[in-house]
């Protein structure tokens, strides 16, 4: 079995160490905190005795998986690792710092990831000797849990390092995905319309929270309303990948964030982890009621769906991956009920078109712009699958 070592012993280094660990790889999982490590392995043997509690597996597998992983503050350990995968905090400078040393330890074959969020893996990778064996593997929180992973090539990145990564990935049991390095990748990208054009019905004063969340999951049969889903991710770091995906793709309006989350951040109404978002969640504390209106229910889900496959769809017309993974990126790593560009044939694209056009229209805005690729299937009198 290759090895693996984990750099940053935090909610993403730790979930990515049990995911190999559980399918036999040994793992080293390294921290310059020496307290997070013994979090991180407190954390371990609890999920394990959670597993063996709800008899997922026995006491046997669990010690085994335990068995499997180490913890050391120590880099030097790195030496016969195949695969190092970096989880640490989420800064260029100190990202590059840390590559250059571990490319100083490990073997000349060991093949060197980031699971960066929103930084460019060319500029992660430029940092190396040499960046063809660097590529972008990026998990889901909580890792062990969610099923997909985006492999991002760099310009740099060899074709076997980006083969060998999304294999092993795979033998992981995980979905992967392959994803152009370019701002939010697939899932990043793709989903920002659920927040940003709920946000900005809010703000129209088109409903309230609780009215769109209703319609998007009672009308739409999303798992969470985009107001519920904002709370639960925090609003100080829903509005802080909006804003570096806005700055990233240079402005564009498609991505600009919202006032409105921008001083629920700023007040400190993060959501759930502070009791008070968009809703409180103090003891007690009552839900307001949505206004079951089925024609605005409906005029609010088709409003962020058509601009949810508008995105996709520009995904796909720009290449930033295949129509399946893009598919697969939103029903796997953000549990969408449907792909959407297989929600845009059910649709009808001609619907598509028409949503958008009736939006840009109205609004005379860049932000509603009909994607070329949805224009060139409508006069083809094609559909995506
Ligand atoms: P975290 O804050 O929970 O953990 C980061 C850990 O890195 C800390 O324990 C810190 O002590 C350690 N660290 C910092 N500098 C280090 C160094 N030089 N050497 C070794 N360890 C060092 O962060 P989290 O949430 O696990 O995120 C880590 C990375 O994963 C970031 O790049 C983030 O963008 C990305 N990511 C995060 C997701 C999330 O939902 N939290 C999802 C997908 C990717």
């Amino acid at each position: 079995m290759p090895k693996l070592s984990v750099i940053g012993a935090g909610t993403m280094g730790t979930g990515i160490a049990q995911v190999a660990a559980t399918a036999g790889w040994d793992v080293i999982v390294n921290d310059t905190n020496s307290d997070i490590l013994e979090k991180s392995s407190a954390s371990l043997v609890k999920v394990m005795d959670r597993l063996v509690e709800k008899v997922k597996i026995d006491q046997a597998t669990a010690d085994k998986i335990l068995g499997r992983i180490d913890f050391t503050e120590d880099q030097q350990y790195f030496e016969n690792s195949d695969l190092v995968i970096e989880a640490i905090v989420e800064n260029l400078e100190i990202k590059q710092k840390v590559f250059k040393a571990v490319e100083e330890i490990v073997r000349e074959d060991t093949i060197i990831a980031s699971n960066t969020s929103s930084l460019s893996l060319a500029s992660i990778g430029s940092a190396l000797k040499d960046p063809s064996r660097f590529v972008g593997i990026h998990f889901f929180n909580p890792a062990p849990l969610m099923p997909l992973v985006e492999i991002i090539p760099a310009v740099q990145t060899a074709e076997e390092t980006t083969k060998q990564a999304k294999d092993w990935v795979d033998s992981w049991k995980k979905l992967t995905v392959l994803a152009k390095d370019t701002p939010g990748f697939i899932v990043n990208r793709v989903a920002r319309p659920f927040y940003g054009e709920s946000l900005r019905m809010y703000e129209e004063g088109v409903a309230d929270f609780a009215t769109i969340d209703w319609a998007m999951k009672e009308l739409g049969g999303f798992r969470m309303g985009p107001f519920e889903l904002m709370d639960f991710i925090g609003n100080d770091i829903n509005y802080t990948v909006t804003e570096t995906v806005f700055a990233s793709f240079f402005y564009d309006p498609r991505y600009r964030p919202s006032f409105t989350q921008k001083r629920m951040a700023e007040a400190g109404f993060l959501g759930r982890k502070s009791g008070r978002g968009y809703y409180s969640y103090t003891e007690g504390a009552e839900k307001p009621e949505p206004t079951k209106d089925s024609k605005l229910g409906q005029a609010i889900l088709d409003r962020t769906l058509a601009m949810l496959i508008n995105e996709a769809a520009d995904a796909l017309f720009l290449n930033i991956a295949s129509k399946e993974d893009i598919d697969t990126a939103m029903t796997k790593g953000v549990n969408y009920p449907k792909g959407l560009l297989k929600w845009a044939d059910e649709k009808g694209i001609d619907w598509c078109v028409e949503k958008m056009d009736a939006l840009y229209d109205e609004y005379r805005e860049d932000r509603y712009r009909c994607s070329p690729l949805l224009r060139r299937i409508k006069a083809e009198g094609k559909t995506f699958y």
